[in-house]
């Protein structure tokens, strides 16, 4: 694949993704918290900070991997970048494979660490990427972790997408051994089950970003840049991202789970964070924030959406992200069944 067509399936894939609809069912309405109506805590009570295997976050949401390969999307990383330093969030870049591919395309990635020389920022590689690519990834950003995108029901959608998949696991497992800093296994919107969670404990992983259904959706895009655009009975393809975190509980004692997918207000990261997400990601917010309203309505946003966390946190009488795993959750009908036959044990 040339890197003029390369450049171009970067901006389709953001031009497609800004005018997509999410689900119009949700599963974070699927599940509710209990009220009680006098809470013992205050606002100012609660720290939204979050502690992880190998560093802290300071902010409990972050903007998750979008971006870079062409000239378009290295205004939007620069643009993400500044709102990142900003808040103090983590920020994630899109796939880097332009820029392992081609060295003109690296500032494209690397004008996020310039715009946020201290800030947190994640690489990101797929997982048939070879070892020293994933190492060079790292080193492009000064990047404190590696996300790997795991997305095979989008590259069997896309035209022109891999078909080879059985190598993934051994790739990602020398991944796992070599590279230097945390490496975090990231779906792309179809969620995760507990069997590939296990696999994936097993070859030494111990960060996983569930990114599942419910938001930005790949089938479809993917589906779009199809011809005869025949591919659409797949759009309900994949675990919510509510499912997938329910399927994470037996190993968040070993693992750190990042949730992401669909999540759109303040109540649905609180959510997530609730199920045992250690941090939350939001990709189509940001990007339809900065490119239509600019970084300062964008600044605004992201304020906000803490501060209402912070709110909705004190009613569950919780002063951390640890104590909102107390919180009382009730299912419905939808989610219970999936509870039940999957066999989670959920307590
Ligand atoms: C325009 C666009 C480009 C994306 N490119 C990547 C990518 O290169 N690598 C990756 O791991 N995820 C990529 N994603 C997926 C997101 O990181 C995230 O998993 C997914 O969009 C679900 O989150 P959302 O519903 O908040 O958008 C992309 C998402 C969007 C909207």
């Amino acid at each position: 694949m040339s890197d003029l067509k390369r450049e171009q399936r970067k901006n389709e894939h953001v031009e497609i993704a800004m005018a997509q609809q999410d689900a119009s069912i949700s599963d974070f309405d699927e599940m509710r918290f209990v009220h009680h109506s006098i809470p013992n805590i205050d606002v100012a009570d609660v720290n939204l900070q979050s502690e992880l295997q190998d560093f802290t976050m300071k902010q409990p949401i972050y903007i998750n991997a979008m971006t870079g390969g062409s000239e378009w999307t290295k205004n939007i990383n620069e643009k993400l970048a500044i709102i990142a330093r900003e808040t103090g969030m983590a920020m994630a870049v899109g796939s880097t494979h332009a820029a392992l591919r081609n060295a003109k395309m690296s500032s494209s990635f690397s004008v996020v660490r310039d715009a946020n020389p201290e800030g947190m920022i994640f690489s990101n590689v797929g997982a048939d990427v070879p070892v020293d690519k994933a190492e060079e990834a790292v080193k492009l950003l000064d990047a404190q972790a590696l996300q790997v995108h795991v997305n095979s029901p989008q590259e069997l959608v896309m035209p022109e997408g891999n078909r080879v998949f059985s190598t993934w696991m051994e790739n990602l497992a020398q991944i796992i051994q070599r590279v230097k800093v945390p490496v975090i296994v990231k779906e792309v919107g179809f969620g995760m089950s507990k069997e590939m969670i296990k696999a994936l404990n097993e070859i030494g992983v111990r960060y996983i970003d569930v990114s599942g259904r419910g938001g930005t959706n790949f089938v479809d895009i993917e589906n779009e840049r199809r011809e005869y655009k025949d591919m659409d009975y797949l759009g309900q393809w994949g675990q919510t991202t509510v499912e997938s975190l329910l399927e994470s509980t037996a190993f968040q004692q070993d693992m750190n789970f990042f949730a992401s997918g669909g999540v759109r207000t303040p109540l649905d990261a609180v959510k997530c964070l609730a199920l045992g997400a250690r941090a939350v990601g939001m990709s189509r917010p940001f990007l339809n924030q900065v490119e239509n309203n600019g970084i300062t309505a964008t600044l605004d946003y992201a304020e906000q959406f803490t501060d209402h966390m912070k709110k909705i946190m004190t009613m569950l009488n919780a002063q951390s992200i640890d104590e909102l795993k107390q919180a009382q959750i009730v299912y419905g009908p939808r989610l219970h069944a999936w509870i039940e036959q999957r066999n989670l044990d959920i307590k």
